[in-house]
């Protein structure tokens, strides 16, 4: 965690003039870091910031050790990518790109958790809008609400994104996931409003086929992993 609020910071200060913030919010059982940048359009991202929960941690959704690769290099990638949208004038003149970046711990219920958060912004701007939110003490000022996001980024894994798609998808909120490679994602009739950047397993599978053909192999060992990560083994993420 403090590397992260770390790099938060060294973040903030290197991006300069775009309004740059971090929340530590009190949610659940853990305090999980925010990385919100402002802009006209919002767009909402998951990255693994920290490992899935050891497993007597997973009742209280207590997550486990930051990654770096696969997690603060995401992050970076992202702010520094709209940073460079931004200074653009040809990309989307006059446009601001804004983010609201949050930590999925590689996890279903952690990334759910997040995942509530991103639509219970969308709805609570929906409402002001319709002018439904009324302040009950006249006194103090009303309190600025976010943007609503208009996508989400991520997850990295295939069961997790599957997770967050059936709750982003009663939203109409779109995802488009960077790693996930099931085929079950494929599905358009259950995952609506799901795509991916990343070919799916299947053709995967195809390209193996084709180099064992080409090379005249005659004998292929496999190996299967159910999509579990154990401990710190980040060369399972291939999922
Ligand atoms: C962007 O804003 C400038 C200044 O307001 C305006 O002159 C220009 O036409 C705008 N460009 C687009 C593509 O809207
Ligand atoms: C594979 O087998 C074919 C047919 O026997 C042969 O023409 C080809 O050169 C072989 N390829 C390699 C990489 O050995």
């Amino acid at each position: 965690m403090s590397i992260f609020l770390l790099l938060v910071i060294l973040l903030s200060e290197e991006i300069g003039l775009v309004n740059f913030s971090f929340l530590v919010g009190a949610q659940a059982n853990e305090r999980r870091v925010v990385a919100h940048v402002t802009g006209d359009i919002i767009i909402g991202a998951l990255f693994s910031v920290h490992h899935q929960p050891p497993a007597d941690k997973v009742h209280e959704r207590k997550c486990g050790v930051i990654r770096e690769q696969y997690g603060i290099q995401r992050v970076e990638a992202m702010l520094h990518t709209l940073d460079r949208i931004n200074s653009d004038p040809k990309i989307l003149p006059n446009i601001t790109l804004g983010c609201e970046i949050r930590d999925s711990c590689w996890h279903s219920a952690v990334a759910l958790e997040q995942s509530i958060e991103f639509i219970r912004d969308s709805l609570v701007s929906s409402e002001e809008e319709e002018g439904l939110v009324r302040c009950t003490d006249s006194a103090t000022t009303p309190v600025r609400v976010k943007k609503p996001i208009v996508g989400v980024i991520g997850p990295g894994s295939s069961s997790v994104a599957i997770q967050v798609q059936n709750l982003l998808q009663l939203f109409n909120i779109p995802q488009i996931a960077y790693s996930a490679t099931s085929m079950d994602l494929s599905d358009k009739t259950l995952y609506k409003y799901f795509m991916r950047v990343v070919p799916s397993d299947a053709q995967q599978a195809r390209a193996m086929v084709d180099i064992v053909k080409r090379y005249n192999w005659t004998y292929v060992s496999a190996i299967h992993t159910e999509g579990k990560l154990y401990k710190n083994q980040d060369i399972l993420d291939i999922v």
